[in-house]
């Protein structure tokens, strides 16, 4: 007899990320990661202090599903003052496993099999298995290169009867596009039109430069009742490893969010919510010097990706550079990726990580939530780049670009 294929269908129309391979090799050949975005510096001590301190003083149990009253009620407030939101922690706020659940348990909440979903191309890599996990069709628009400019047209033509959300993320993964108050009315105003929900990912709300400031688009004309608001304390306070994320939304949405959380999860951490809501009650102090160590991050990759001879626009917030790799003379971003971990020490993300196929292979991404000393080394080892390109390309009977 046949073997019967045990795997849904499902699971096939999922691909296995490329991060993981780049993540293996940059192991074998001691790479200098600077490719998965998590930081390679602690948390800051009174908020590990706050997360020992909520293990032993016994908060060890299931919270209520949707978030401890406590870190509800903290994120209730950030909202208000910095989102300009005004959410009843009662009723508007799912505390979940991350951003990551919240966001799949946001379109689950609002996307039936069949329906589609709008996504901006490049997207950060899981949105495009989320919609496909919800039995939804994504529609892709692109963002274009250099500034990662929205073609409203293009927007426009990508509704349809079947268009239930638009999924929105700024400050974005993997551009470091902002996303201007003009763009937002225009996406907010035909949100509106065509009756879809807007579930916009703001993880990296607190990491924009040059006086950038956040917006959210729940706070535009008509919006309040169709945006699902994603945040979470990971990149805000280098705690990816929590798993704490929220949504927030209208009484209605966050009903239906709250009753998928609760199947797939049940709660977030709890100690990690007690800590998560400490955090949030002291941070104000927090930000500014959060904003001066990203600029100054940011900086200094960008001087060493220009000294490497890569092209990079300067993010506007969140904390990655895409290179433009076109001018070196490989076949593709893999080819560069793989390059540029074996021979010259470096890992970092394929661009067509953040595309569909065949989009992405001008494009690799660094990111720069790593210390002085994880960027120093990375300058040193990029400073033999154009040399061991030149030499890579000979080798393979290539020639290399000027
Ligand atoms: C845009 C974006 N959203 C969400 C996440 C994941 O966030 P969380 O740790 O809250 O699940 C990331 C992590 O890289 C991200 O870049």
């Amino acid at each position: 007899m046949a073997d019967r294929d045990l795997t849904s269908k499902r699971s096939h129309l999922l691909n296995e990320s490329v991060i993981r391979e780049m993540t293996r090799l940059a192991t074998t050949h001691k790479a200098v990661n600077l490719a998965q975005g998590f930081p390679d510096f602690g948390a800051p001590e009174n908020i590990q202090a706050h997360a020992r301190d909520a293990v032993t003083r016994g908060i060890n149990q299931y919270t209520i599903t949707w978030g401890s009253r406590r870190l509800r009620e903290a994120i209730a407030k950030k909202a208000a003052w910095f989102n300009r939101i005004q959410v009843d922690p009662e009723t508007m706020i799912t505390v979940g496993c991350g951003s990551t659940e919240c966001m799949m348990a946001a379109l689950m909440a609002v996307v039936d099999p069949g329906d589609e979903v709008i996504v901006f191309e490049p997207f950060y890599e899981n949105y495009g298995p989320d919609s496909i996990l919800c039995g939804a069709t994504p529609r892709f628009v692109q963002l274009s290169p250099p500034e990662w400019s929205i073609d409203f047209e293009q927007v426009e033509r990508a509704f349809n009867a079947k268009t239930r959300a638009l999924v929105l993320n700024t400050p974005h993964n993997p551009t470091g596009k902002v996303f201007t108050r003009e763009e937002l009315t225009r996406l907010a105003e035909m949100a509106v039109r065509h009756d879809v929900v807007v579930i916009t990912d703001e993880i990296y709300e607190h990491i924009l430069f040059d006086g950038r400031e956040h917006l959210s688009i729940a706070t535009l004309p008509g919006m309040a009742n169709r945006t699902i608001t994603i945040g979470g304390p990971s990149k805000t306070f280098s705690v990816t490893g929590w798993r704490i994320g929220y949504c927030l939304a209208s009484p209605a949405l966050t009903l239906a969010i709250r009753k998928v959380h609760d199947f797939l999860t049940v709660c977030a951490p709890a100690p990690l919510q007690d800590a998560a809501a400490a955090a949030l009650d002291e941070a104000e102090s927090y930000y500014p010097r959060l904003h001066l160590e990203y600029t100054a991050r940011r900086e200094k990759l960008g001087h060493i990706l220009e000294e490497a001879g890569l092209s990079c626009r300067k993010p506007e917030g969140a904390y990655y550079y895409l290179a433009d790799i076109s001018s070196f003379g490989f076949r593709d971003d893999v080819e560069f990726s793989r390059f540029l971990v074996t021979e010259v020490g470096v890992a970092v993300v394929p661009g067509s990580s953040f595309w569909m196929p065949p989009g992405g292979s001008r494009w690799i991404r660094f990111c720069f939530c790593k210390t002085d000393a994880t960027l120093d080394a990375a300058a040193t080892r990029l400073g033999a780049l154009k040399d061991k390109a030149s030499q890579y390309l000979a080798t393979a009977g290539r020639a290399a670009a000027s």
